[in-house]
């Protein structure tokens, strides 16, 4: 047996460690706290494995019998799902489509990993195009073309690395397609809530680019892809105005609007989807992370073309079509959080915890620009040196958080977390902050 002490020096024998310090404790780690087998530490998880284990460790309702066996037995066996269907998925399958998929979207497919969730909705968008351009073969990388904004980040996997601008390092030694980004006019909030910024300036210039855009890639912009809060890119929130301008500028111009809710699906939000806060539909949705299995839903605008992904094979599949044990645990996840009404939960805390920020902001200074949505939390430091010395300071208070954008710390919230977790991170917050200039 290997001890929690030689994880670290293992795994970097044999490949590259530039992960936590911790080891994680899959026994002890208990509701929000990440227990460190190695030190014995305890970490308040505000981190949440970047938005993607949503109700904590060790929540007593994954002591269900019925659903251990059915992990167990789905653990035994690694199923082709696209192709071999088992009781398991179908129960998963109706789970997500009855409580998660909001009505009138009736279309689904399954992936491991979010950028090939992203990647495959590109896809059914570039399908879609084509046929409806009457092209039979798409030749080049710019005969059709996603429209996508500053800052976003969609994933690391060919076609999405086209749309990732966010820290350079991580697309720029790729070949990329030269696709039309346009600026993302994102709200600044002040200390009270209020907005702070000319965010309708903000809003025209990118209309404008927009505008341009259709002109300059007339007929090819099969999609326009945005994440209804850009989370790597530095937690940056959208008006519902212009998510309206971007319904309308894809219902006018024959292209297929795209949510990226892989970070803010799944409940994070404080509802299912964070468009919903907006209630501006898109067709398609990519979804990832919580969900534990990825993979897209789509509306009735994809059927404009009769033989779309979702009707004609072999256009978008892959060998597994997302993980059984995934689905298995996924389905337990939507129970769970239906029964103990956690999406409500997530609402409410969060917005405490923006109260709880914007006051420790207004009395110490040191931070603005307090913002947040559910288990979607961020506020702005003053320089990025700032900000990673406070990170740092929180990792040494066993505060878990992460950076985001240049200068702002991002908050992921588990969905079970409760008003004790809320005034203990608060506190530790003020204890990491600089002395009041
Ligand atoms: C908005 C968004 N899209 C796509 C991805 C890519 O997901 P994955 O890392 O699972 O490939 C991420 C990951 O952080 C994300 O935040």
């Amino acid at each position: 047996m290997l001890s929690p002490k030689e994880v670290h020096g293992t795994l970097k024998r044999h490949q590259l460690v530039d992960g936590y310090p911790f080891v994680l404790d899959l026994e002890k780690s208990h509701g929000c706290y990440l227990h460190d087998a190695a030190t014995g530490q305890e970490h308040l998880d505000f981190f949440t494995s970047f938005a993607s284990w949503p109700i904590g460790y060790g929540h007593p309702g994954l002591e269900d019998k019925d659903f251990r066996r059915e992990l167990e037995s789905a653990a035994l066996t690694k199923v082709a799902n696209s192709d071999i269907y088992t009781v398991p998925m179908a129960r998963f399958v109706s789970a997500f489509a009855t409580e998660v998929t909001p009505e009138g979207f009736p279309h689904h497919f399954w992936v491991s990993g979010g950028a090939l969730a992203v990647e495959n909705a590109l896809k059914v968008a570039f399908d879609w195009k084509a046929q409806k351009l009457g092209v039979d073969k798409c030749n080049d990388g710019n005969d059709l073309v996603i429209l996508h904004f500053r800052q976003a980040f969609h994933g690391r996997s060919g076609y999405t690395m086209s749309l990732t601008n966010t820290d350079p390092t991580k697309v720029a030694l790729f070949p990329k397609f030269a696709w039309p980004r346009v600026s993302n006019p994102a709200i600044e909030f002040d200390l009270d809530g209020g907005i702070a910024n000319d965010v309708e300036a903000a809003e025209a210039q990118s209309v404008a680019e927009i505008e341009q855009a259709f002109v300059d890639y007339a007929g090819r912009i099969a999609a326009i892809i945005i994440e209804p809060l850009q989370g790597e890119g530095g937690d940056n929130h959208f008006r519902t105005e212009f998510f309206a301008r971007l319904r309308a500028f894809a219902d006018e111009h024959e292209a297929l609007l795209i949510f990226d809710e892989v970070q803010t699906g799944f409940f994070g939000s404080g509802k299912p989807w964070l468009w919903q806060h907006h209630g501006v539909r898109p067709d398609v949705v990519a979804f990832g992370k919580k969900s534990q299995v990825c993979g897209i839903y789509a509306g009735p605008r994809v059927d404009e073309v009769e033989g779309n992904v979702f009707r004609r094979s072999s256009r978008i599949n892959s060998t597994w079509g997302g993980n059984l044990v995934d689905m298995v645990r996924s389905r337990r996840f939507i129970e769970i959080i239906v029964e103990e009404n956690l999406c409500e939960n997530i609402a409410t805390m969060g917005q405490s915890f923006v109260e709880g920020l914007r006051s420790l902001g207004r009395e110490r200074g040191h931070f603005s620009n307090v913002r947040g949505a559910g288990s979607l939390v961020a506020f702005t430091s003053e320089s990025a040196e700032q900000r990673d010395e406070l990170l740092r300071a929180l990792a040494g208070k066993g505060l878990l958080a992460l950076s985001s954008g240049e200068r702002a710390v991002r908050f992921r919230l588990p969905l079970i977390v409760g008003d004790a977790e809320i005034d203990l991170a608060l506190e530790r917050i003020a204890d990491c902050l600089p002395a009041r200039v």
